[in-house]
């Protein structure tokens, strides 16, 4: 809980918002997810989610989080948000891998994917580097925040996770 004023403030910033399903929250509504995540701590049954916050090392600010779904057998579902004073400087890079670090070594899981809405470049470059394919391009593919949104979907397996990791880029 003493990190929900870091989170308040990307939480409530429409630009990091505008891409992830959620609307943009203040300090009350990031409140009660927060609550919610503090109660989710391990995964152990289908359909929870791991959200991990992460720190800058030097202060012990919140300037993002990363979450794992266990969507079904050994498969997982990846997303993160950082606040913008924190982008394009490869924290979130660093953090997606620790997590995937926890999905595929950790967890034994055999394929984990990423959903992006089209135009959501930034997300797409990160994929990149972490070693995500895009498997799939749904045109119209969902409605999001009330309008239809293309939809790029993107998949991780575990021998192409070892090989990267054996290989880094
Ligand atoms: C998606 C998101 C997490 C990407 O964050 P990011 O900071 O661009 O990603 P990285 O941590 O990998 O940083 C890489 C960028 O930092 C640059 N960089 C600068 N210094 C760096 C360093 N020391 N190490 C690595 N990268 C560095 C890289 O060149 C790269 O820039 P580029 O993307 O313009 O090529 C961020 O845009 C975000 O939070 N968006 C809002 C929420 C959102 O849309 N989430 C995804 C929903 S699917």
């Amino acid at each position: 809980m003493d990190d929900l004023d870091d989170l308040a403030r990307f939480h409530g910033d429409p630009e990091v918002v505008r891409y992830v399903p959620w609307p943009v929250r203040d300090r009350a509504a990031t409140e009660e997810t927060l609550r919610t995540k503090l109660e989710q701590t391990v995964l152990d049954e289908h359909g929870q989610w791991l959200v991990l916050a992460v720190e800058l090392r030097s202060t012990g600010t919140v300037i993002g989080e990363v979450l794992l779904k266990w969507a079904s057998d050994r498969q997982g579902e990846l997303g993160f948000a950082f606040g913008r004073d924190h982008h394009g400087q490869g924290y979130a890079a660093e953090a997606a891998r620790a997590i995937l670090g926890l999905a595929f070594d950790d967890l034994g899981f055999h394929r984990v994917s990423a959903t992006v809405v089209e135009g959501n470049d930034a997300s797409v470059r990160l994929l990149g580097r972490l070693g995500f394919r895009q498997e799939a391009r749904h045109v119209d593919g969902e409605v999001f925040k009330g309008s239809w949104i293309t939809v790029l979907h993107f998949a991780l397996l575990e021998d192409e996770w070892t090989a990267r990791i054996s290989r880094p880029s």
